[in-house]
């Protein structure tokens, strides 16, 4: 097995066992074996054939082709294992259910998952309260006392907490929300997202009013002009990075079980609308490692897709959950997330740029093969073992549908862990630099682009003194001596506009049940208007959400550095 030496590092710190000293226990190998034991545990509810599914699994990710999300590889075998990344909980507009609800997070980040809330269903700041005759506080000031009691909460133990707040546009606390994280004290455990409706984009698209709307009534509570609301929308994402967007309407036509409820929030990072109380277990598919000989290796892919497929199914019937009411939701509708990750690394080995048009075109390619393969998969697992028990009434209860074991198979995350196992690039990224720093935990790490380094050797530019040079700036525009279709094909994230960005992130949704993690780069020196620009873009290509993140702007982001504090 051949783990780079950061990704051991990681493992050391977070993922391989411990004894009541701290001193770790288990090799990587064992680590593999545990997990791949412990999901085919599963095997046993539908046959005799563990043994040989554990071997699969035990294969697919001690190569690194496929990896399952952080608790699953820091929980599986221990008891309770808490295998899922994602959750999303209902927030009631009474105390008990505030209250309540905060408690059933904290159960939740104590075993290694995230949490998303739409706070919209909360009655406004100085609205009434009947019972003590006093007045209400209003959702954020709710989202703060979350915050920080996020803050006392260590995720699994092993890592900060990180939470998705959501409100909708029409509440009437909009504009307190949309600007509470320019304080840069304020949420740093959130990140938070406005639920955007297609009332509220018609107003912004006809220049005119859009209705607020009072939700312990139902009434109106006034107007606002979209336009404004929008310009206070940019102004805090391009100073913060926050709000992003979550189009709301359009996630809920997406929707494959409206009858078991409707969406109101995602996952922290965005990439997994949910049900209140429901949850998801996420996989990724590393790209890099099905490139053979400069072509992907399809027939790979689809045996690697039907078997991930598997895995995350059967995490399901392991996985030990924190509340009865999700472990209901959740088998209910069996949500997986297949996604990818070592995209751009993908597009380096086919030596592609990532803002080429080839890119956008395979993009839909690869994403395309991954959905019907993990269509394919999870029928036949619906042979075996039966559809989801949702079916009835779901989207696909209808002929000529597919009849599914999970009501969703793939989903985008961003890997900010996985991809570091991994050795590759995160998610659908491009490169951020050939060359960078950085924090994990206390120690520093130095990463350097390997293919950026073999091309180097192997076509006669490499010396110590261009490698200084392009440690120090990060990436090769400005360095003399590269070829020009070199720079051209190691292009990193702020080299590339935000267009082919959103572009890109178009191209996975089109292919994606759930929603695409990504983060729309913008050089130091974009402006509002770019921030707009890219707002409106996403809508218009698509896209089911939006988050941009300006380079060196002020932000406890929990994207990009998930996982490295
Ligand atoms: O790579 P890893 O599996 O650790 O996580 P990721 O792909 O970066 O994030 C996937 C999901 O895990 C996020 O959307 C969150 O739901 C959850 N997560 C979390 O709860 N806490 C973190 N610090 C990072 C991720």
């Amino acid at each position: 097995m051949e783990l780079s030496e950061n990704a051991l590092k990681v493992l050391r710190a977070r993922y391989l066992l411990k004894d009541e000293q701290g001193r770790v226990i288990e090799s990587p190998r064992e680590m593999f074996g545990r997990i791949a034991r412990s999901v085919a545990e599963a095997e046993k509810f539908y046959g005799d054939r563990a043994c040989y599914w554990e071997e699969r699994f035990y294969e697919l990710l001690s190569s690194l082709r496929f990896l399952p999300n952080s608790p699953t590889i820091m929980n599986a075998g221990k008891s309770p294992g808490q295998l899922a990344a994602c959750f999303v909980l209902p927030v009631e507009d009474s105390m008990p259910g505030i209250f309540d609800t905060l408690k059933n997070a904290a159960l939740i980040l104590q075993s290694g998952g995230g949490t998303g809330f739409s706070f919209s269903r909360l009655r406004p700041k100085a609205d009434i309260v009947r019972s003590t005759g006093g007045i209400a506080s209003g959702p954020v000031s709710f989202m703060k006392i979350y915050n920080t009691a996020t803050d006392v909460i260590k995720q699994g133990g092993a890592r900060r907490g990180a939470n998705m707040g959501i409100l909708r546009i029409d509440h009437p606390d909009v504009l307190e929300f949309i600007r509470v994280k320019r304080d840069a004290k304020e949420l740093a455990n959130f990140n938070i997202s406005l639920a955007i409706t297609d009332a509220y984009m018609e107003a912004l698209r006809a220049d005119g009013e859009y209705q607020l709307v009072n939700p312990r009534t139902g009434k109106s509570a006034g107007r606002l002009r979209a336009g404004e609301v929008f310009g206070e929308i940019v102004a805090s994402a391009w100073e913060t990075g926050d709000p992003g967007l979550v189009f709301i309407d359009r996630l809920n036509r997406a929707n494959p079980t409206p009858a078991a409820g409707s969406f109101e929030s995602t996952n922290p990072c965005g990439e997994q609308p949910l049900l209140p109380y429901e949850a998801c277990v996420l996989g990724s598919l590393n790209l890099a490692a099905h490139v053979k000989g400069g072509v992907i290796d399809y027939d790979a892919l689809g045996r690697d897709v039907a078997v991930a497929v598997r895995f995350l199914d059967d995490t399901i019937d392991v996985n030990s959950y924190p509340l009865p009411a999700i472990e209901r939701m959740h088998k209910g509708n069996r949500k997986i997330g297949l996604g990818v990750m070592g995209w751009a690394d993908m597009l380096v080995l086919l030596g592609i740029p990532y803002d080429h048009e080839k890119a956008f075109r395979l993009a839909r390619e690869v994403m395309r093969f991954i959905r019907d393969a993990s269509r394919e998969a999870s029928c036949a697992l619906a042979k075996e073992r039966g559809v989801f028990p949702n079916f009835a009434g779901s989207i696909y209860d209808a002929p000529h549908m597919p009849r599914l074991r999970n009501a969703t198979t793939t989903t985008i995350a961003p890997t900010g862990t996985l991809s570091t196992i991994a050795d590759c690039s995160s998610g659908i990224e491009p490169l951020f630099a050939l060359a960078y720093k950085r924090f994990v935990l206390d120690s520093e790490l130095v990463e350097i682009n390997k293919y950026f380094l073999q091309m180097a050797k192997e076509q006669g530019f490499y010396s110590v003194e261009l490698f200084q040079e392009v440690m120090r700036r990060g990436n090769l525009r400005q360095v003399k001596g590269i070829p020009s279709r070199v720079k051209r094909l190691f292009r990193t994230a702020l080299e590339i506009l935000p267009e082919h960005h959103i572009e890109m992130q178009a191209a996975f949704q089109e292919y994606t049940d759930n929603a695409v993690s990504k983060t729309i780069n913008l050089p130091n020196r974009a402006k509002k208007e770019d921030v707009a620009r890219a707002y409106l873009l996403a809508y218009e290509k698509g896209c089911k959400g939006i988050t941009v993140f300006r380079y060196g702007a002020r932000r406890g982001t929990l994207v990009k550095f998930a996982d490295t504090d």
